[in-house]
């Protein structure tokens, strides 16, 4: 018994040197330590020892049990994993779901506002965000030497092929773009990023949206304007929404107004400004080659944050740009 002892000591230590993994090591521990392991059935059989040897056995079993141990404990050491590896995968455990993705609430209005002035027979038009100056101002009617051309109201980017480049401020200039492309009749609306140099506040922050749109044909008038916008903020706040239009000057539109709306500001309801319309002014459409005689139009540009804040009830607009997944959850 004492030789086979021995051969088995030495199998389980060439056994363990060639241990090099945590799997390994865990399969070794369990084969040969473990509850019903090799050790565990050799020393049962010293019931079948002689009563005079068994102290003796006994003793030498111990010792040998002492030393496996040992080796166990310096290998894993070794093979650098924790003394308490043990099966860590449960395939059992029914798991932990990965939380749900959603679309940012401001990606949301987008969609929802496309999709009220898509019903109204609008389609949906784009520009870019780094604009050149005919597009954001000149064929706009802001010419050269306007206050609203100064470098410290505009992101200007350098030259291109000698014209100067700027990060576009309104997205007036996709209604340029749709008349460059197509000729009148036509109705498009156009969303996306506009860059101004403000700082920032609970109203206000250096990049936002806008909603631009454009009707021209023949014989539109100012009652059409009214009611498209009025229509668009009953569909989307509900028929108890509050807008107004005021006389204003924009210099691509005449005439002119502001849009305003109803909403609650740290509580208190207040006229906030959505944003402005107007009937598009004929130097406009002369710019695009549009005989003004024949064609009018109306357009508008309104903020989309402001509009997902009150139709959210969001009332910093910063929270929308912090990407605190505990805010975004919440629509
Ligand atoms: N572009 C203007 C702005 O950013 C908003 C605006 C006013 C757009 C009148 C229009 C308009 O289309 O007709 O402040």
């Amino acid at each position: 018994m004492l030789a086979e002892a021995t051969r088995f000591e030495e199998e389980c230590l060439t056994a363990l040197a060639r241990a090099s993994d945590g799997a390994a090591m865990e399969a070794w521990r369990t084969r040969v330590l473990g509850g019903s392991g090799a050790l565990k059935s050799l020393m049962a059989r010293l019931r079948e020892v002689p009563k005079a040897e068994k102290p003796a056995i006994g003793q030498r079993l111990n010792e040998m049990k002492l030393r496996l141990e040992a080796a166990y404990g310096a290998r894993l050491a070794e093979v650098g994993r924790a003394a308490s590896t043990g099966p860590t995968i449960d395939i059992t455990e029914p798991g932990i779901p990965p939380p749900d993705g959603r679309r940012h609430v401001l990606m949301r209005t987008i969609d929802e506002i496309v999709e009220v002035f898509g019903r109204m027979g609008f389609s949906v038009a784009e520009g870019p965000e780094v604009e050149d100056e005919w597009h954001n101002f000149t064929a706009l009617n802001i010419p050269e030497g306007h206050p609203a051309r100064d470098a410290t109201d505009n992101f200007y980017m350098g030259e291109d092929a000698g014209a100067r480049r700027l990060l576009r401020t309104q997205t007036s200039t996709v209604q340029i773009r749709a008349l460059e492309r197509q000729k009148p009749p036509l109705r498009i609306i156009a969303t996306g990023r506009v860059y101004r140099p403000d700082t920032h506040d609970a109203t206000h922050y250096s990049m936002f949206h806008q909603i631009e749109g454009l009707y021209v044909d023949r014989g539109v008038t100012m009652v059409d304007l009214k009611s498209t916008l009025f229509h668009f903020a009953r569909a989307y706040f509900g028929a108890e929404a509050e807008v107004r239009m005021r006389p204003s000057f924009f210099p691509f539109t005449e005439p002119s107004a502001e849009v305003d709306m109803k909403m609650q500001v740290k509580g208190e309801w207040k006229w906030v400004e959505l944003g402005g319309c107007g009937m598009v002014d004929p130097n406009v459409l002369r710019a695009v080659g549009v005989d003004p005689e024949q064609w009018t139009g109306f357009a508008f540009g309104l903020g989309i944050e402001r509009i997902a804040m009150r139709r959210y009830g969001i009332s910093d607009i910063r929270w929308l740009f912090e990407n605190d997944a505990r805010f975004l959850r919440q629509f």
